[in-house]
């Protein structure tokens, strides 16, 4: 999998000319999002999929875990501190491989689902997920900007990555964020958590973003780098609850 175009880390652009770069820069600047990236699109998802679909294939490879397995630790041990139960229903907003999924189900977690926009990731996370041997793991194609309406009721939503893909979207990213904080009210039961990992936006801008209908619970730890005497944090986790 590329590397995550992160604030912090390699910015991977698309390939637009250099004026209408420039500009679609400024407006979403403007907007308070980014500039505009090749990650924020369908195409780039389902070509990476491919790839690693074929690696799956031809190795067993399952692909990269995005933020790494620290990642996926932090929101079990969260899960865990806060005595989820295990008959919580959990949804994983853009999959990806599934990863994630996997480990809720090896840990007794019976009602996860896992949507992803990318039929070749939903693909692959149903491979990894057989020769796991797992059951009671439900994967389906969804894009979460367009929801089907079984696509609510849920007491925990994670998302690792995908609402970063989102704001970088080059077609209309401020009006996608927003449909997004929509599609992610709808899908969660009242008073239920969301958990998201990103790497792009603050604490700050975050509880910006998700200002309308939930409220901060707590920031998970994540490792800090110091730079030039000043010191921050690589990727933000927070955990949300809806009012
Ligand atoms: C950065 S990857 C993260 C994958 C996975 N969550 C992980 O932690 O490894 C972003 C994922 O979001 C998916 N995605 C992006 N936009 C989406 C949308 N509108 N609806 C559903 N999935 C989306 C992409 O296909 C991709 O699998």
């Amino acid at each position: 999998m590329a590397a995550p175009s992160c604030r912090h880390g390699t910015v991977i652009l698309g390939t637009m000319e250099v004026e209408e770069k420039a500009e679609k820069e400024e407006e979403e600047e403007e907007e308070g999002g980014f500039a505009p990236s090749a990650l924020g699109t369908r195409e780039h998802w389902d070509a990476v999929y491919e790839r690693e679909l074929r690696a799956f294939r031809e190795c067993g490879d399952s692909g990269e875990i995005w933020f790494g397995e620290e990642s996926m630790n932090r929101l079990i041990k969260w899960m865990e501190k806060c005595k989820i139960p295990l008959d919580a229903s959990v949804l994983d907003i853009g999959t990806g491989n599934g990863m994630f999924l996997v480990e809720l189900a090896k840990l007794g977690y019976s009602d996860i689902t896992g949507i992803d926009y990318s039929p070749l990731a939903i693909q692959l996370s149903g491979r990894i997920i057989e020769k796991e041997g797992l059951s009671n793991i439900k994967l389906q194609v969804e894009d979460f900007l367009n929801p089907s309406p079984k696509l609510s009721g849920f007491h925990i939503c994670i998302d690792k990555g995908t609402f970063d893909a989102i704001s970088l979207n080059p077609d209309g990213a401020l009006e996608k964020r927003k449909q997004y904080v929509k599609s992610l009210f709808r899908a969660l039961q009242d008073k239920g958590f969301f958990l998201i990992t990103s790497c792009n936006w603050t604490k700050d801008e975050l509880l910006n973003e998700f200002s309308e209908g939930f409220e901060i619970l707590e920031e998970l730890p994540t490792p800090t780098f110091t730079f030039g005497g000043r010191s921050g944090n690589s990727v933000t986790a927070l955990v949300f609850q809806k009012k």
